[in-house]
């Protein structure tokens, strides 16, 4: 693959895609690979399938490859998991998929992984300020993007108002779980942006997650401070955003390694 090219991974509660990105241009050099998420969503299940859809694409070992999953994770180890199998909680999600894929990867939650790829090539493309993502799926995502640094692990979906979690009422599984019409449905999401606005005082907020295809039903309906606009990048927002983000990973990695090589010669010249 060309040292233009990284490879994204987006776990999902009922898919996993993959996809090589051109990280010039955000868009996909090859057609996306999905694979229905096993059930039960184990942590060997799930890698052995992560790892199918990264041979697919035969990256090379210097690709540098990004896996988006639905929970916390801090330094490559899952720190919770709503929506998926619970017995990802306290593995390292990282060693785990290099022992079946065989390749390093970078894990960031999915709802991070898709602010980022919106930021970098979507609908928030180069914007300053704060930046509020959330995606609207079966549970609520968010990201907060600051003058263009990722927060990571914002986890606003779990917010509770009026003594439930957000996620419960309006996450997108809520419309249908309570049978909620548009209009309800539009109410419960008011209630949640207007407490978000209220916490974070957001330049701009995107809607993201399957439902952000019919954003028309929702969106004119809010009334907010902050500009609230459809993702651009859709369904594929996780996929570019893991891709960049391990690309800019890779990137540091390799300059540390560099420069490290760089300091022990100095050392082991100026010892003799
Ligand atoms: C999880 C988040 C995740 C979101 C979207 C929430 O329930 O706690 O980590 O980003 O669902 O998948």
């Amino acid at each position: 693959m060309s040292k233009h090219i990284a490879l994204g991974v987006d776990i999902g509660g009922t898919g996993i895609k993959a996809a090589p990105v051109d990280l010039r241009t955000g868009e996909f050099t090859e057609e996306r690979y999905r694979i229905p998420t096993p059930n039960p969503s184990t942590p060997d299940a799930v890698a052995r399938t992560v790892a199918k859809c990264i041979s697919k694409f035969s990256p090379s070992k210097k690709t540098p490859i990004g896996v988006a999953f639905p929970g916390v994770i801090q330094d490559g180890v899952v720190k919770t998991a709503a929506n998926v199998d619970d017995a990802w909680i306290g593995t390292n999600m990282r060693d785990i998929i290099r022992d079946y894929a065989g390749h390093d990867v970078y894990v960031l939650n999915d709802a991070d992984a898709a602010g980022y790829g919106e930021y970098r090539h979507g609908a928030a493309h180069g914007r300053d300020g704060v930046i509020l993502m959330t995606t609207l799926g079966t549970g609520i995502g968010t990201a907060l993007i600051v003058d263009g640094q990722l927060v990571p692990n914002t986890e606003f979906g779990h917010v509770e108002i009026g003594g439930q979690e957000a996620e419960e009422f309006a996450a997108e599984s809520a419309r249908d779980r309570l049978g909620l019409e548009w209009e309800d449905w539009t109410k419960n999401l008011q209630r949640y942006y207007s407490e978000m606005e209220k916490l974070l005082w957001p330049d701009l907020i995107i809607v993201g997650g399957g439902i952000s295809k019919s954003h028309h039903m929702f969106l004119p309906h809010l009334r907010l401070r902050a500009p609230i606009i459809p993702a651009e990048l859709r369904n594929g927002a996780g996929i570019v955003g893991a891709a960049a983000w391990a690309a800019n990973l890779h990137h540091r990695d390799d300059k540390r390694r560099k420069d490290d090589e760089k300091k022990a010669k100095k050392a082991a010249s100026k010892s003799k």
